[in-house]
Parts: C-alpha cells; structure tokens; sequence
C-alpha cells in the first residue's frame, strides 16, 4: 500500500521518494499542442499559472527541468495504455496515443491535491505530485455508463458535466438513451412529429406515489446540433458516444406521432405512467422498415460510433398475436413464432447497419427467437443472456441488474432514501461485479468486452439525483471495469472513498455519502 489514493486504481504503481511541484515558471512540451492545452486547461483555474504549451523538441527529452513532457512512444500497444513518470525535476507522460495521454492526465489530475479540481482560483495550496513510476492499461475496452434522457431528460450542460465525471474515471463508453414509451428524445429531421409529439406527455408520476400522475405535462428533446455538440464533447475527452434507438418494443412515443407504424394504426398516447407499453412497432408493415432506416440514416450521420445500441428489450407480443399483417409476415418468413418474428425484425436492421460498417448491440432479449449473425450483447436481466451468448460466440456487455443498476435504492432500508425503483444494490454488492462469469469456457471469454453501470431514471427527475444514484456506485465499477481487481476488500473500498470522495466535493458533483 502507498499513500496514494487513485479511482480506478493502475495496473502498476511504484511509489518513490519525493515530489514535483508545479508552479509559475512550469512549462508543458507536447508534441501534439492540442493535447498540451487540453493538460494546461485542466491544470490552469485552481493554479492561475501561465503554463505555456511548447512543441516537443527531442533535446528536450533527457534534461528539461521543471517541465511536464507528454511523449509519444510506439511501445504501447494498447491505445488506451499509458505510462506516468513523477521525478522531482520533471514529469513524463507516456501514450501511444490520444486515449493514453487523457487518461494519464486524469491520473496525474488525481495525484495533485484535491483543490486541482476547482474551477476557481485557490491560493496558499503547494502543488505538488508525488513522485511514482506508473504503467496502466484497462483490463476491458468498454467501460460505460447508460443514462436514460426519455424518462427524464438533463440539460446539454449536465450532459457535458456527467462526461466530464465519466472521464475523471477513465470510462469510454456514454450510451445515451434516446427514445422510449414515455418520450422520444433526438431531433430527427425527415419525421417533425417525432419530436413535436413524441417529445411530450401529458404528465409524469409522483415519485413518492407513483400511481397517482402529477398533472404536469413533460417534455423536450435535443436538438442535431446539441447532439453533435454532446458527440464532439466527449470524443475530446476519450469518450464514445453510443446512441440507443429503441425497437421494436418501447416506441409508445413514436407511434403516437407516426399512428401507422403500428399494428393498431391509431389511438396512442404518449406514455405518462412507468412500465413498459403493449404497443410497439408493427412487424408487419413495410412502412415502418422504411422509416427506421430513414432514423437510422441520421443517427449514423450524427454518431460515428462503430455500436449503434438497436434495444430490443421488453417488446410484449400481444399486439404482434393479433394483428393480421404481423402473421402474415410469420407466414411469409416461414418463422415458428413472435420470438422469430422479433428475430427476424432484428436481422433486417442489423444487415442494413452492417452493411453501413456498424455494429448492432442489443439487450438479451435478442437472444430470444435466435440471434442476430454478428450481434453483440448487452446482458442485463443477470449473466446468463451474457454467458449463453459469449460460448456461442458473440461479443457480449455485461450490465446485469444484480451489480450494476444504478436506479436501484442504495441501501435496505428504503426509508433513509430518496425514492427509487423498487429494488437494491449496495455499494458493497457493485463491488462483487463478476464481468466475467466462470460459466463462461476460458476461449470465449475475450468476447466480454466489459461492462457498464445503468442509470434508469424513472425515479431521477433532475441532474443532481442522476449523479447521487451514480456517485459512488460507478466509481466501484469504473475500478472493476479497469484494473479488473481479483481480490476485493469493501472495508479497503470504503478507505479508499473516504480519501477520495472530497474530490467530488471540488468538482460540485453530487454523491451519496458513504454510511458510517
Ligand atoms: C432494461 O433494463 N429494460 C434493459
Ligand atoms: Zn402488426
């Protein structure tokens, strides 16, 4: 142990004998000055110091003094790797590329005193880094956070916010949450009523008696502009913004602005209670391929992301039983049933992605009715979607409710607590996150490409409730997702918070205070 605390912890640190300390007269060399910047703009508003960027001379390398040096070096495979090098006469971040050296500066971020963090000028702090050799790399390359803006949905600035925090933990991964039965959330051209329609509704429920609906109509959406805005934000801080478009299932909302994407044709409403809505897309209608490719077209054109998250959760068939159109489809097909029908619902929109170069993700429910030929996975109600998939060979998320549902109540006795969905996950349970099941045979478990905390937010009205359900839960997850610890001590967990959670304090980001 050393008297360093870090979140996530690196794969390897050594502790040496004493300290840098930044000061007026600092200088940054990068070889790369975009990145130089991005270091002196974090390091710039507690400090008030100039730290000029200038370009990486190799004379430089052996004898700068009082210098931070951000070096390009082709040792490191990993793009996401990284080393950190604390002497007290200069410190060398290492990367083979944009990725490391963000992640470096986070830790670096880390291992300055807390006050680093504010976005105002501090006085009287000493500035100091201890010095350390580090080499870091994750031990998964999808770290990510969900966050659902179609229950309630944040300010572009929270959004920008919550990246940032994402960041500080070395996650890559935002999967935004775009379109349910209770709103749909993106601007998308070709169809106004989307938004016009699909973005409100006409109440939402009382948190605390959920039954019972507030009488307030909800809604907004953001605009291609602030969608891009958001993408472009968190590419700069290493982070990938991946889209989710719900279907078939979960699209109250934009079958209430488009009624003849439906099996029914007419009579939706947004939805204004939770739960999850009969109606969805119809499976029979050649209509409804033909707009959902027209949505996918922009949504690719917004998101470069390689994963375009399809949902596929939570599509109840009744209405598919029913209607005409969808069983002569299941006839025309040859299929067995509404599982095949879904299947088969599924495989027409993951062709046309593939063949526009990206990749379909989708939660367990795919698996149902046969998967997808090239889907990957997102195992949430538990491992077991996760564990059949990966030993058949498809990449698989691993989110599964009993670690990682951030909406879930943060303590047994609910009575101490916000309210929340009807269920509970302790710290001390995201701790035990298992990304990598045993059930799962040793040659397919590099298909687990990692995992990610969920944030439902039927219970999360506002920003500040997102980051208490998030904080510190998804800091225990960022620790997993990265350093992939084997031996897991909570009290050690907790020490480890207790020293660091200030630093969220300097931030202004809110959290759940740890239980005495
Ligand atoms: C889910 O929680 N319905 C994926
Ligand atoms: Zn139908």
């Amino acid at each position: 142990m050393t008297d360093i605390t870090l979140f996530p912890q690196p794969q390897q640190l050594e502790r040496q004998t004493g300290a840098f300390t930044l000061n007026a007269h600092t200088r940054l060399f990068a070889a790369d000055g975009a990145l130089g910047e991005m270091l002196a703009n974090y390091l710039r508003p507690a400090t008030g110091f100039g730290l000029p960027v200038h370009p990486l001379d190799e004379d430089i390398l052996g004898d700068a003094t009082n210098a931070i040096l951000l070096v390009s070096t082709a040792d490191l495979i990993d793009a996401e790797a990284y080393k950190l090098d604390v002497r007290p006469e200069r410190v060398t971040l290492r990367a083979g590329g944009r990725s490391g050296f963000l992640h470096a500066m986070q830790t670096l971020r880390q291992l300055l005193p807390a006050q680093i963090l504010s976005d105002e000028r501090i006085e009287g702090v000493e500035w100091t880094i201890p010095c350390v050799i580090i080499s870091d790399w994750p031990a998964f390359g999808w770290r990510g956070l969900h966050l659902d803006v179609g229950r309630h949905m944040f300010p572009v600035g929270f959004i920008k916010k919550f990246i940032d925090t994402m960041a500080f933990y070395k996650f890559n991964t935002f999967h935004w949450h775009l379109t349910e039965d209770q709103g749909w959330r993106l601007e998308i051209k070709k169809y106004p009523r989307l938004t016009e329609i699909g973005a409100q509704r006409a109440e939402s429920p009382i948190p605390a008696d959920p039954k019972r609906g507030d009488g307030k109509p909800y809604g907004g959406f953001y605009t291609q502009d602030e969608a891009r805005e958001i993408v472009a934000y968190a590419a700069e801080r290493g982070i990938t913004v991946v889209p989710e478009i719900e279907l078939p299932g979960h699209s109250l909302a934009a079958l209430t602005a488009y009624p003849e994407l439906g099996c029914a044709g007419s009579d939706y409403q947004v939805r204004a209670s939770w739960g999850i809505d009969s109606n969805i897309y119809c499976a029979g209608n050649d209509a409804v391929f033909e707009f959902l490719q027209d949505v996918f077209e922009e949504v690719l054109a917004l998101f470069p992301s390689t994963y375009i998250h399809i949902g596929g959760d939570e599509a109840p068939k009744e209405r598919w039983r029913a209607c005409p159109k969808c069983q002569a489809r299941i006839k025309a097909e040859g299929l067995a049933d509404e599982d095949e029908l879904q299947s088969w619902f599924i495989r027409q929109i993951e062709s046309w992605l593939n063949e526009r170069g990206r990749h379909l993700v989708g939660w367990d429910e795919i698996l149902e009715g046969g998967l997808a030929p090239n889907a990957t996975v997102m195992s949430w109600r538990g491992s077991d979607g996760g564990i059949a998939a990966a030993n058949a060979g498809h990449d698989v998320i691993m989110t599964p409710t009993t670690y990682c549902y951030l909406d879930y109540y943060q303590h047994e006795d609910w009575t101490r607590e916000p309210p929340a969905i009807a269920n509970t996950l302790t710290l001390e349970q995201a701790w035990q996150f298992v990304v990598v099941p045993e059930e799962i045979a040793p040659d397919k478990q590099h298909h687990i490409l990692g995992g990610q905390g969920n944030i439902w937010t039927e219970y999360i009205p506002n920003a500040d409730q997102v980051e208490y359900m998030a904080f510190p839960r998804a800091i225990a997850i960022a620790d997993i997702l990265w350093n992939h610890p084997k031996e897991r001590s909570y009290d050690a967990l907790v020490e480890r918070l207790r020293e660091h959670l200030p630093r969220l304090d300097m931030m202004g980001v809110n959290y759940r205070q740890l239980d005495e």
